[in-house]
């Protein structure tokens, strides 16, 4: 695959009004959603609340793309149809969450790392074969006192840009995801001043690597309070921090910016992400790739009751994507 052929591929994912959803939620993390409304983790639960969202009727006029779990782009609709291909004939681009999560930094208490790099050249070319066209990998960065040391920074960017040459060898567009944790009592300052750090580093590691930012799109978190502190930010101030920051670290080649939820609540990411979008234009499109904030309202809807519940969750998954392809305009008036 050519450098071409990503970067239109990473064009299509922020197209104009669209954003991404993620549902790649690990077992153990679906597991956690699943027991918050009262809904058994088992393997049929899991694709058959996949297949809701994935069905939603009029979900693509919003969503470009959806992040898969490995079980998740081996599963079937409940008419046998396989998920990659009924997205695909949908115009959803399928994409696969493929690290394996973060695991303690020896050596620094607080940091972690994210796991994952052995065998991933192997793994990526039976995505590509399964229909996968991008793939994500989330690094996760904690704020605390002592945290982050430089060394988890590095680390973790390390293993970021690895990845993403990596995917682009294999044909997919690598989707790099630094998520700086809102958990702690620390502020927007300093939220400003991490945030900062990483995407230093992280836009340095990818060129170390020969990463080809034309075809990379970059999923981050944006400049808030962690949710301890005493004091919160208006909604233009988190805007105007995230987009300073953006704009002091991140390449003007890169086709776009998503961000993440984080523990938002719905209301929050899509003011937020309106905000940014209302300040522009900007060097990217800015959108989202929401998991928590595209699906909380729908999953507790269904939960209740799953059969009766079943066109209502779907509208309102759609309804969200809706709200949040118009704040990737600037446009959704709350
Ligand atoms: P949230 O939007 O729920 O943070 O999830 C997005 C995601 O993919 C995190 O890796």
């Amino acid at each position: 695959m050519s450098i071409e052929d990503l970067e239109s591929i990473a064009q299509a994912m922020v197209a104009p009004g669209k954003g991404i959803i993620a549902i790649d939620e690990s077992t153990n993390t679906i597991k956690k959603r699943f027991e918050a409304v009262g809904i058994e983790n088992t393997e049929e639960n899991r694709r058959a609340y996949r297949e809701l969202l994935l069905t939603a009727p009029g979900l693509s006029e919003h969503i470009s793309g959806a992040i898969l779990f490995d079980e998740t782009i081996r599963q079937k609709t409940r008419d046998g149809v396989p998920f990659t291909e009924l997205m695909k004939k949908n115009g959803i681009i399928p994409g696969i969450k493929v690290d394996k999560g973060p695991v303690p930094l020896a050596g620094f208490p607080g940091d972690v790392v994210t796991e994952g790099l052995d065998g991933l050249r192997d793994r990526l070319a039976e995505y590509v074969k399964l229909g996968a066209q991008f793939a994500k990998w989330r690094a996760v960065i904690n704020i605390s006192d002592e945290n982050p040391s430089s060394t988890a920074i590095e680390a973790n960017v390390h293993a970021l840009a690895r990845y993403a040459a990596l995917c682009q060898e294999a044909g997919l567009v690598p989707m790099v995801e630094p998520e700086v944790i809102m958990d702690g009592d620390h502020t927007i300052e300093v939220s400003y001043e991490v945030h900062e750090a990483v995407l230093r580093s992280l836009f340095n590691a990818l060129y170390e690597q020969n990463v080809m930012l034309e075809g990379t799109i970059l999923k981050v978190s944006m400049v808030i309070p962690g949710k301890n502190c005493d004091e919160q930010a208006e909604v233009e101030e988190v805007a105007e921090a995230t987009v300073r920051v953006l704009k002091s670290t991140v390449p003007a080649s890169l086709p776009g910016i998503v961000f993440l939820s984080g523990g938002q609540t719905d209301e929050q990411s899509t003011a937020h992400l309106n905000a940014m979008n209302h300040i522009g234009p900007h060097p990217w499109p800015l959108s989202f790739s929401y998991g928590r904030a595209m699906q909380q309202a729908a999953l507790k809807l269904w939960s209740k009751d799953m059969k009766a519940n079943y066109a209502e969750a779907q509208k309102t998954v759609a309804a969200r994507a809706k709200e949040n392809g118009l704040a990737a305009l600037g446009q959704w008036n709350g």
